[in-house]
């Protein structure tokens, strides 16, 4: 028998020294894992285009995770290509990466929604939102007509991007001032929407509930969900990643 099989059996025999030896094996591996992680800026690579959310598609988030929308809806698209066909460029993570929390679900009893944005109309959104079977005959999400009769109560939206950034989410000081006003900006075609536009590029500003005169809970959603999945632009080929 060669000096090394010998060896070999040495360990095999001798518990404490296997243990030891498996030990100093597994630890290895776990180094060469976690170590590299100390060392890179970020896990998550930026991309072109990506950005927090404005105030109001952040109040509209929050309408959306209130009524547990997540419950039956991924936000999510996996990297198959059933998925991409029907859905559209699989999800890339720097598309969440403002996400507090996450959306991704695990349950899809409707639809993903992560590029649900500018797919239907506004009004498409509203019907259905007020009652799904006037647009999808067999469909079985709930009604969630109240939301066009509720007022947005969004409180003090300084205070809320403010504590977004605290989770590390890059609001400038000049937005979390402007808060307030930017979400009632957006959700009103008559106002200037430069500067809101300037902070947030690609914001899309109008009345999106289909009643100007109040602004409800449905605006907000809405402008939510027609954002969702349009800040990076696919038709250019591959996301352009920012050089590091
Ligand atoms: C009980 C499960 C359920 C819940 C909760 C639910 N949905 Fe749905 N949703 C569905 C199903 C099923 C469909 C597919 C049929 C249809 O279009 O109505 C759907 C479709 C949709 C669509 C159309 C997607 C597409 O690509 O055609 C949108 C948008 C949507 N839901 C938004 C929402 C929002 C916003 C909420 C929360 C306010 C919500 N859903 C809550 C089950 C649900």
């Amino acid at each position: 028998m060669s000096i090394l099989a010998d060896k070999h059996k040495k360990l095999e025999r001798n518990v404490t020294l296997l243990a030891v030896f498996s030990f100093i094996a597994v630890a290895i591996g776990g180094i060469v894992e976690i170590a590299p992680l100390f060392w890179i800026d970020n896990t998550v690579e930026e991309v072109d285009g990506v950005r927090p959310y404005t105030p109001l598609e952040l109040a509209g988030r929050n309408i959306y995770v209130r009524e547990g929308c997540y419950s039956c809806h991924s936000q999510m698209i996996r990297p198959f290509r059933d998925e991409v066909e029907r859905y559209g460029h699989y999800s890339l993570a720097a598309e969440s990466m403002y996400d507090r929390p996450f959306q991704w679900g695990s349950k899809r009893t409707g639809p993903d929604l992560a590029r649900v944005g500018g797919r239907y109309s506004d009004e498409w959104h509203v019907q259905h939102l007020i009652d799904p079977r006037a647009m999808v005959p067999e469909s079985i999400m709930p009604p969630y007509a109240f939301l066009a009769e509720r007022d947005l109560d969004h409180g003090d939206m300084s205070a809320h991007l403010r504590a977004m950034r605290r989770l590390g989410v890059p609001y400038s000081e000049e937005a979390i001032e402007k808060a307030n006003e930017d979400l009632a900006i957006q959700a009103d075609p008559m106002a200037n929407a430069t500067e809101l536009q300037k902070r947030y590029p690609k914001a899309q500003v109008r009345d999106f509930d289909g009643n100007p005169d109040r602004l409800t809970e449905m605006d907000a959603l809405v402008a939510y969900l027609q954002m969702l999945g349009t800040l990076v632009d696919f038709e250019m080929g591959e996301p352009q990643e920012e050089p590091r």
